[in-house]
């Protein structure tokens, strides 16, 4: 892999929420994505993440009902054929004592790009109904739902912009396509020593 590959790919990665109907995604596509997971850094290594697919067409639609997508964008919802055709969901398990958010941010973007490479889009949700993953999953006290992750193949464009007055606020342009303004490297990379 080149550094163009690896550009390329984080670059064409983005949380897509209007999703192609009819997709199927296998569990066995899922369970491969966490196999390249388990092989990530995890703090203290103590790997305290735990991780449920979800390919059940009734589930993943229950799910994308109560999620929150692009709540930046007031007068747009999503319909129910542009739905996801899977999801991942990463837990904690409170009985290990790690460091779960930053294992979950290396996780999310492995899974991330995992699923790109395999043709699939995402949209990361901390906005998924921990209650609702509670019980539909069965799930026992120590194991808490920390974030989602919709993936399915994407039917809208979605494209980063440059920053502009200092708005990173995502939108929607005159074609439709989603807008997500990024700040320039130049910007983020403060000091060189
Ligand atoms: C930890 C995390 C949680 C997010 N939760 C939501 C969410 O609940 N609903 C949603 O529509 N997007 C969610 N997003 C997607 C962000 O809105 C998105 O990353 C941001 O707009 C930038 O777009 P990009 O991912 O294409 O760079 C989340 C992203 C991250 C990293």
């Amino acid at each position: 892999m080149t550094y163009e590959d690896i550009y390329d790919l984080v670059k064409s990665t983005r949380s897509t929420r209007r999703f192609k109907p009819g997709i199927n995604i296998s569990d066995l596509e899922l369970k491969e994505i966490i196999s390249v997971v388990s092989n990530t850094s995890s703090a203290k290594n103590m790997q305290p993440l735990k991780y449920i697919t979800v390919t059940n067409k009734d589930l993943v639609k229950d799910i994308s009902n109560n999620v929150t997508w692009a709540a930046h964008l007031r007068d747009w919802e999503q319909k129910e054929e542009e739905q996801p055709s899977a999801y991942i969901i990463i837990l904690n398990d409170t009985n290990i004592d790690g460091f779960e958010m930053f294992d979950c941010g290396i996780a999310l973007q492995t899974i991330l790009l995992t699923a790109k490479i395999k043709g699939y889009d995402s949209c990361p949700l901390a906005s998924i109904d921990k209650e609702q993953c509670r019980n539909i999953f069965s799930l026992p006290n120590h194991i808490k739902p920390i974030l989602g992750i919709a993936l399915g193949v994407a039917c809208e464009n979605v494209e980063i912009v440059k920053v502009k007055l200092d708005d990173t606020n995502y939108y929607r342009d005159e074609n439709d396509s989603h807008c997500v303004p990024k700040r320039t490297t130049n910007e983020i990379l403060i000091r060189t020593f």
